[in-house]
């Protein structure tokens, strides 16, 4: 299963080739969503796989939901016969771009030095680690309650426990002046906790 909504936002370098490009006898299932590429919080998504892949998850859609907003598909229909959706990602991609550099810009000046962050090549996110034995979910409730600021604590993204010293952080949803704003916050938290 190739979970890939992120693929098409680069900063740096084209996109890796699908996993699905790879695939000689049908066995992988690659999934894409327009939220990300086309309008944040319309959840309409692809999926492409070997058609007796895709009949079964059909009848398992529509046991579910029966289908995704049919006025959203329609919307994006339109969208896509009337604009051209690869400019608008390209756009996109420069909007985020300049983000993320402001993001990186603004750690380098507010973290302190024990919180490592490589800049990302694509997607939304930039991946924090702190020094092993800082706890990210106690962070958060400091940062939320005494800051007001938010992102969210890197444990969460595993099945099993561990990984409690990694932040993920979002830099396409808010200002580049919140964002700056947001990390100066973020800052002090840290310098608190490190
Ligand atoms: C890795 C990953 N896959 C899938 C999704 C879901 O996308 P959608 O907005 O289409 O529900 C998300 C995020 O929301 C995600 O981060």
């Amino acid at each position: 299963m190739e979970d890939n909504p992120y693929g098409e936002l680069r900063f740096d370098g084209p996109c890796p080739p699908s996993i699905k490009s790879f695939d000689t006898t049908g066995v992988v299932i690659s999934l894409g969503s327009f939220s990300k590429i086309f309008c944040p919080g319309m959840r309409v998504a692809w999926m492409i796989a070997a058609p007796e892949i895709l009949s079964k998850f059909a009848d398992m859609k529509q046991n579910d939901i029966l289908c995704s907003s049919t006025l959203h598909q329609a919307q994006i229909v339109a969208y896509m016969e009337m604009f051209d959706l690869d400019l608008h990602v390209e756009k996109i991609c420069q909007v985020y771009r300049k983000r993320l550099s402001v993001m990186m810009e603004a750690i380098g000046q507010f973290f302190p030095k024990g919180a490592v962050v490589n800049p990302p090549a694509g997607g939304l996110f930039a991946w924090v680690e702190l020094p092993e034995g800082i706890n990210a979910r106690d962070v958060f409730k400091v940062a939320v309650e005494e800051h007001k600021v938010a992102f969210v604590p890197g444990g969460a993204f595993f099945a099993e426990p561990g990984h409690e010293n990694y932040m993920r952080l979002n830099f396409s949803g808010v200002s580049e002046d919140r964002l700056k704003e947001g990390i100066r916050r973020l800052g002090q938290v840290l310098a608190q906790s490190l």
